[in-house]
């Protein structure tokens, strides 16, 4: 079987991970057990570029369980778990390509290591995956049935693709279900980011100044769970809506320029590029430090910082320090990468059982229905996220009620009223 893995002798470790991570996915679970019934993938050739985690071990596990042949690549230069990636390929017979710290000439190589079995269905996160197949392997466009997208950014990309007309296939944006980004989003990304700040530093939040940017679904949570430990939180936005639910919310709002001076963290989650540039690091407080959780390394300017630091080393591990011309040093985590994977293991299992069920349910739904779609991004079929919330609470031990008669009559009138 044709892979490339850090070292095949990791597959030990990596397999108590992943079983440990599958305790806490009952959804995927149950997922599972009925693809081991039904094979709904039966002999499907799938291309996933997702982080290689013990979360996306599972998922791979599912879809083979299903029938798939699955070749997985890493959606992101640093988020690979080397002992995860070993297990695949020793323990599951999945054809993996990624290391963690891979340079980007080896991220593109295993990108197209990962389409080189001729997918009929791609999984992304991100769109690197589909936007290379659409520069550089276009033969491979016609066999392709549908694919999947699991975040905010690789849908803006896909979408952009779509109004352009250029978009090859249909894809399902797995991010707009609202058992993912309600979830994944905002409470995985909340706690994984806190914990990859911490792991990387090991400073103390209570009663510092946290600059969060963005207030979409990831930056509430990181916000929440910062102003949780203690620190006080600033958020930046440039959406009058969102900044103004932050104010509400009980945080400060200001410019990032005004910001700068104060934080002693900055997180950006913006999906945008250079929320964080020289004009900020120039006014920056000495010791700050600057992590980044959204999807790609460029929401920071990292090359005007290297342009005006004397001296650059790494001081711990996922720490770089930037020593500017006047004295101060600014610390930059995970080389501005999703600070939550690079530095920890990215969101918590039980909140990727939720994102996970949606990419193999949405997967299943392409192989069967993808001829009907057209080259257009679709959201998730309404039927599978009440379905997967569903499972989840009952996986949760909760009920809730359930509308009477007269309660389904009355939300469908209008003529009683006061
Ligand atoms: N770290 C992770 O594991 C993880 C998980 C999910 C999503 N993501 C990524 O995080 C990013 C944010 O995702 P989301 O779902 O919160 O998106 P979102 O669209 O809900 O929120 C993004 C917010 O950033 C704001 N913004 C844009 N440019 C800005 C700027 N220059 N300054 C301040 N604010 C700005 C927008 O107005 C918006 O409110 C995306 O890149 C997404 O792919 C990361």
């Amino acid at each position: 079987m044709d892979y490339h893995v850090k070292e095949a002798s990791l597959a030990e470790k990596g397999q108590l991970r992943i079983e440990w991570a599958a305790r806490s996915m009952p959804v995927l679970r149950s997922i599972r057990e009925r693809f081991a019934k039904e094979k709904p993938l039966q002999g499907m050739r799938v291309s996933a570029c997702l982080h290689v985690t013990t979360e996306t071990a599972a998922l791979a596990q599912t879809l083979k369980t299903g029938g798939a042949e699955v070749r997985l690549c890493a959606s992101n230069p640093l988020s690979t778990q080397d002992d995860v990636a070993a297990s695949l390929v020793v323990h599951d017979g999945i054809a993996v390509f990624a290391i963690k710290g891979e340079d980007t000439d080896t991220y593109y190589r295993h990108i197209h290591q990962a389409l080189a079995h001729a997918p009929q269905i791609t999984m992304d996160d991100g769109a690197d995956l589909v936007t290379t197949l659409h520069a550089d392997k276009r033969d491979l466009l016609r066999g392709i049935l549908g694919g999947t997208e699991e975040t905010t950014t690789g849908v803006i990309r896909l979408r952009s693709m779509a109004d352009q007309g250029v978009l090859g296939y249909p894809i399902i944006a797995v991010n707009d279900a609202k058992t993912k980004h309600l979830f994944d989003n905002r409470y995985g990304t909340g706690q994984s980011t806190i914990d990859g700040i911490i792991r990387a530093t090991n400073r103390l939040l209570a009663g510092s100044t946290f600059v969060v940017s963005g207030y979409g679904w990831c930056g509430r949570g990181v916000a929440m769970r910062a102003a949780g430990m203690g620190a006080k939180v600033v958020i930046t936005e440039v959406d009058p809506l969102r900044a103004l639910e932050a104010v509400m919310d009980g945080y400060q709002v200001m410019p990032m320029a005004e910001a700068a001076r104060i934080g002693d963290f900055f997180c950006t989650l913006t999906g945008d590029i250079h929320v964080i540039r020289r004009e900020h690091f120039e006014v920056m407080k000495d010791g700050a430090i600057v992590a980044n959780s959204g999807h790609f390394n460029v929401e920071l300017d990292l090359e005007a910082l290297a342009a005006m630091a004397v001296a650059k080393r790494p001081v711990r591990d996922f720490v770089d320090e930037y020593r500017l011309l006047d004295g101060r040093c600014l610390y930059v985590l995970g080389e501005g990468r999703l600070v939550n994977l690079a530095a920890a293991e990215g969101h918590p299992s039980s909140v990727m059982d939720m994102s996970f069920a949606n990419q193999a349910l949405c997967v299943e739904h392409l192989a069967k229905h993808a001829q009907t779609l057209e080259n257009k991004v679709y959201g998730v079929p309404e039927a599978i996220d009440r379905e997967i919330a569903r499972l989840k609470l009952k996986s949760m031990g909760v009920t809730i009620d359930q509308l009477t008669d007269e309660q389904k009559k009355y939300l469908h009138s209008w003529e009683m009223g006061t």
